[in-house]
């Protein structure tokens, strides 16, 4: 195998240097109008990954200087108290952006509870407004899903311009897939979707300047898919087993084959995580500004 080793897109430091400018723009919104943003998280039984980035967003959020407000249900609740409480959130003031931790257990039906959020508080931009503002081109004013916006984010740290480059999705879910191929459509590239069904991947994907991989499927995509010099984007945060018996977080992507044929890659940790709480607090600053009429600070 090739010597040659991809870029490390290092996402760590460039969600720092966005949650940098997410707290100054929060500082300057609490000196000029009195404003702090305030970001609910609800979360819904004990789904130990989900505690812990319910947790991750709560703390980066105050880390910000914005509010963090966390509302748990039992895992039992019922449909109707989750409604309750997304209907008093979108009423309260000091609330600017909402977000339920997905997924739900099996007696919620998540697209009602997505809807119940008023789009301008809709800090994941789930709700089919939000979404369809994104698919018409309309993303300035929408609040755009925090983790394809960061994956726009980090692609930008590789490439000046997107025009014309040929991008390949591998994953199609409502929170990722969809709508990273929407911004990188609206950046003018050419896009395709694959998903489960889709037919000779391996062919589709070697033929991507920029791949995203979003299955949730540890390793899958492999290094002899990758065309080579390509930017690679993984998504993937999966839990395994590591060789000494730990477990360790993977990505999507095998990486050792991939860092060998890839021109830039995104580590996992360490890569897309870190800029999706980033965004999630830049969407929250937004919001809060935004609902109040006032201009979002530059700076984000
Ligand atoms: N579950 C996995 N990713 C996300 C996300 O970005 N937002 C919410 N609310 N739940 C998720």
């Amino acid at each position: 195998m090739s010597a040659v080793t991809a870029r490390r897109i290092d996402g760590t430091a460039l969600a720092s240097a966005l949650r940098a400018r997410v707290a100054a723009a929060a500082a300057d919104l609490r000196a000029r109008a009195g404003i702090v943003p305030g970001l609910a998280a609800v979360l819904v039984g004990a789904d130990a990954a989900s505690e812990v980035y319910v947790r991750s967003k709560g703390k980066a959020a105050e880390a910000a200087g914005l509010r963090s407000f966390t509302h748990r249900l039992a895992a039992d609740a019922a449909p109707a108290a989750l409604l309750d409480l997304v209907h008093r959130l979108v009423a309260d003031e000091a609330v600017d952006g909402i977000l339920v931790q997905l997924p739900l257990p099996r007696q919620f039906d998540a697209s009602a509870v997505i809807a119940a959020i008023a789009p301008a508080k809709d800090v994941d931009g789930f709700h089919v407004v939000n979404a369809g503002l994104l698919v018409t081109g309309r993303s300035d004013q929408a609040l755009v899903p925090a983790t394809p916006q960061g994956c726009m984010m980090l692609l930008g740290s590789v490439h000046e311009r997107l025009a014309g480059l040929d991008a390949v999705v591998v994953g199609r879910s409502n929170i990722v897939g969809k709508p990273v191929a929407s911004l990188l459509l609206a950046a003018d590239c050419t896009v395709t979707i694959a998903h489960s069904r889709t037919c000779d991947l391996e062919t589709k994907c070697r033929n991507a300047d920029i791949l995203v991989a979003a299955v949730g499927r540890a390793g899958f995509v492999r290094g002899a898919w990758i065309k080579p010099g390509a930017t690679v984007i993984d998504v993937g945060i999966n839990r395994v087993a590591g060789a000494d018996g730990r477990a360790r977080l993977v990505g999507d992507v095998d990486h050792d084959e991939a860092r060998a044929v890839a021109g830039a890659i995104t580590p996992v940790p360490g890569g897309v995580g870190p800029m999706t709480i980033a965004c999630l607090l830049r969407n929250t600053v937004i919001a809060a500004c935004r609902r109040r009429g006032i201009a979002v600070p530059a700076v984000i």
